[in-house]
Parts: structure tokens; sequence; C-alpha cells
């Protein structure tokens, strides 16, 4: 029999008739919630740090949907990227009092365990990390090495956008093995337009001994990358690269203003990759880059996606994609078994995001939301539930 829990806890809720209202922030409203009963299959967690991530301003942005209203529920308890702490576990749930998970984010998988709706985003009645505590099913929680040397802030970046990126790169590389071995070609330039998971994949490009590249417009990034060998590409010299096909055809000033900026970023390209081109290419923004990611990819390489920051549509032509023999993969985040193989590496090899140098309170998270919106964090803001 379940235990019924009677206490409440606070939330930041999204109400689902005010997403899509500028600030963003608006939509979010701090609450007491009353939680459900605690499953023999289910914990009572409490959260520790958690993470701002996309699908959450995609969620506040009703941007590409409303999610209150696909869920037919009027308010949703955001986020599916965090540590927390089990204080009380479900008898089946195989977890102990005190352990220190991160959360898997698929609520609902295929019948292969690929992810078709998102915990505490598209998938019903789920709820998530913006409350302080909640009840949560065990299959949701990944338990953290109990002696790991690795902080819980970065920890807490980890679950969404390093996870992702495990499965995408993996998915890359095996697309980009499908036609050229290692004989052919050992070490390949893995090339990537900047955000969090962006970076997480080219520093594991880099551990698997592969030559990695992120486009950045920032100079504190370009340093930063400097200090860990991965080679920065600076936005700044193209900035304002945006493709517009109807402009593109019908607008000649732009066409001529877009063609400089893509020409300006290809020579970089070459420049950086010793004339060869991208074999994989990371595009998590989407439309005004598609264009020009595409062009950067040398014959037989790869475009790998998991996002659409900036636009869904991207129209390509067919023949020349066929003629370069260009693999394109699109992934959604990944199983559990490659999220539990992703803990392990990462523990092993310190493959995590960096200690953030601001960890926002829980009473600045509509702040948050709202900086993120406008993109004035940093790739992996954390925020505290303590
Ligand atoms: N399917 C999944 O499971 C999954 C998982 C994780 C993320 N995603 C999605 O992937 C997308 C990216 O998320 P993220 O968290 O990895 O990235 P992010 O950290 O949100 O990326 C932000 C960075 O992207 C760069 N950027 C923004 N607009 C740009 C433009 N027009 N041209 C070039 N660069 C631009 C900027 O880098 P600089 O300022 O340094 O230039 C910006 O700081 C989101 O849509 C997210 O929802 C999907």
């Amino acid at each position: 029999m379940g235990i019924r829990l009677t206490e409440a806890t606070k939330a930041w809720v999204l109400i689902g008739e005010k997403a899509g209202c500028t600030p963003f922030s608006d939509a979010l409203e701090q609450k007491k919630i009353t939680l459900p009963e605690l499953s023999p299959e289910s914990c009572l967690v409490e959260t520790l740090y958690g993470s701002w991530e996309g699908n959450m301003d995609h969620a506040l942005r009703a941007d590409p949907v409303n999610i209150c209203v696909q869920r037919k529920e009027p308010e949703v308890v955001l986020g599916n990227s965090a540590v927390v702490r089990v204080l009380a576990p479900g008898e089946n749930s195989g977890l102990a009092e005190g352990d220190c998970c991160l959360i898997y984010g698929a609520a609902e998988t295929d019948e292969y365990g690929y992810m078709t709706l998102a915990l505490a985003y598209d998938a019903p009645a789920t709820s998530g990390v913006l409350a302080k505590r909640l009840v949560i099913p065990a299959a949701n929680l990944i338990p953290l090495p109990k002696t790991t040397r690795h902080d819980l802030e970065r920890w807490a970046a980890f679950s969404i956008r390093y996870i992702t990126a495990w499965g995408n790169l993996n998915v890359a590389i095996k697309a980009f093995r499908s036609q050229m071995d290692e004989h052919d070609l050992p070490v390949l330039n893995i090339g990537a337009w900047g955000g969090g998971t962006s970076y997480a994949e080219v520093t594991l490009a880099k551990l698997r001994g592969h030559a990695p590249f992120l486009v950045t417009s920032s100079g504190s990034r370009l340093e930063h990358l400097k200090k860990i060998g991965v080679t920065g590409i600076d936005r700044r010299r193209f900035m304002g690269l945006s493709f517009d096909e109807d402009r593109y055809d019908s607008d000649p000033d732009y066409h001529k203003a877009y063609a400089a900026r893509e020409d300006i970023f290809l020579e970089a390209v070459l420049e950086a990759t010793g004339g060869q081109g991208f074999h994989v290419i990371v595009d998590n923004i989407g439309t005004p880059i598609f264009r020009a990611s595409l062009r950067s990819l040398a014959r037989q390489g790869v475009f790998a996606t998991s996002g659409w920051k900036r636009g869904m549509r991207t129209p390509l032509f067919r023949a020349i994609e066929t003629i370069q023999r260009h693999i394109h993969i699109h992934t959604h985040y990944a199983t559990r078994n490659e999220a539990d193989e992703s803990v392990s590496f990462a523990e092993e090899n310190d493959w995590l995001p960096p200690m953030p140098a601001r960890v926002w309170r829980w009473q600045d998270i509509p702040a948050l939301a709202d900086a993120y919106a406008e993109g004035d964090t940093s790739w992996f803001p954390v925020f505290s539930a303590l």
C-alpha cells in the first residue's frame, strides 16, 4: 500500500494560459502544491541543484507547442535536469534514503527504449524539479556513484545536455564510420555551433581522440576553449549570419550580405581544419545556420542534430547532399542504457560541464528564465533549491 503524503511543497508552476506572454517568466508562479501518493515503485526526493534547459524555455514560450494545452492540464511543474536526494524510497525502488540521483528525462519510450514523451515536459501527469520536493518514479532516477569525485552543481547540468550529447555523437560517429573506416580517416574533425549540448559533444569527441571545433561569439568562451584544447571559431567575424530562403531569392542586397558572411564562416572552417572541412557538424540551432552547416561539411560528412533553437524548417538540395554522400542524423535524448553508460564514462573521465561561476537562488528562478531567454546566461545555468 502506498504512503499517503499530506505535506505540501513549494514549486514554480507554469500557468498554461500565460505561456507565450512576455516577459516569459510571467508564466511562472510560486505556489504550494500537494504531493501525490508514494507508490512502491517511486521515491520522495528533494531537489538539490537543477539546471535551466532549452525544453523549459520552449515551454514558457509555448513554442513549438503549449504543453499545458497538449497535456490538457492548466498547470505544469517543469524541470528535468537536476541532482535530487532520496528522502523516502518506495519499497520496490531499489534506492536508499540519502542516495543522490540524476533525473532520467524519458517518461515514455517506444518498445526499443527511445524517448517518445519527456518527463515534466510533454508527458501528461508528470512533474519536475521546479519543486522543492517531488514524488518521481524510480525508473526516472539515475543513482550517482556513491563516492563521486565531482561537484553536484556540475552533475545537475549533466542530465539533459550531456546524455543527449552522448547519444547524438555515438550515432554520428557510427554513421560516419558506415562509409569511411579508421584506415580511411583515423581522426575526424568534429565541429559544432555553440551551446551546452554542443560543448558536451566536442569535449567528448576530444576524449575519443578526434579534433574538436566550436563556434561561439563570446571572447571568454574562446579563451576557455583554448585552455581545454578545443579550437574556437569566432562567430563575431560573421555575426548576423542568418539564412532566409525567400529573401535570398528575392532581395539582392540581403543575398549579397548573406553570401559574404557565409564565405567568411566557410573560410574560417577551412583555415581551422587544414582545408578538410568538418566530418561531423553538430547544429542544434536550425534554420538560420543550416545552409552554412551543410556547406562546412566534407564529403561523406555527417550532419548531426537533436535541437532547433532558432527554427525547425530546414530546406536542402537533395542532389547536392546525395552527390556529397552526406548523412543526416536526428536524435532525441537517449535510452536508459545510454544514460547509464554516459554517467559511468563521465565519472571516470571528468566529462562534465564546468563548475558554474554563478548558482541562481530559488527565488531568482524567474530572473533566470528571462536571462536564459535573452541569451544572458552561461551554457550551463544552474539553480539551487536548498
Ligand atoms: N532533443 C533533445 O533531447 C535535446 C536535448 C538538449 C537540447 N535540445 C535542444 O537543443 C537546442 C540547443 O540547446 P542547448 O542547451 O544545447 O544550447 P544553448 O546553450 O541554449 O545554446 C545557446 C547558444 O547557441 C548559440 N547561438 C544562439 N543563436 C545562434 C545563432 N543564430 N547562430 C549561431 N549560434 C547561435 C549562442 O552561442 P554563443 O553566444 O557562444 O555564440 C548561444 O549562447 C535547444 O533547442 C534545446 O531545446 C534538445
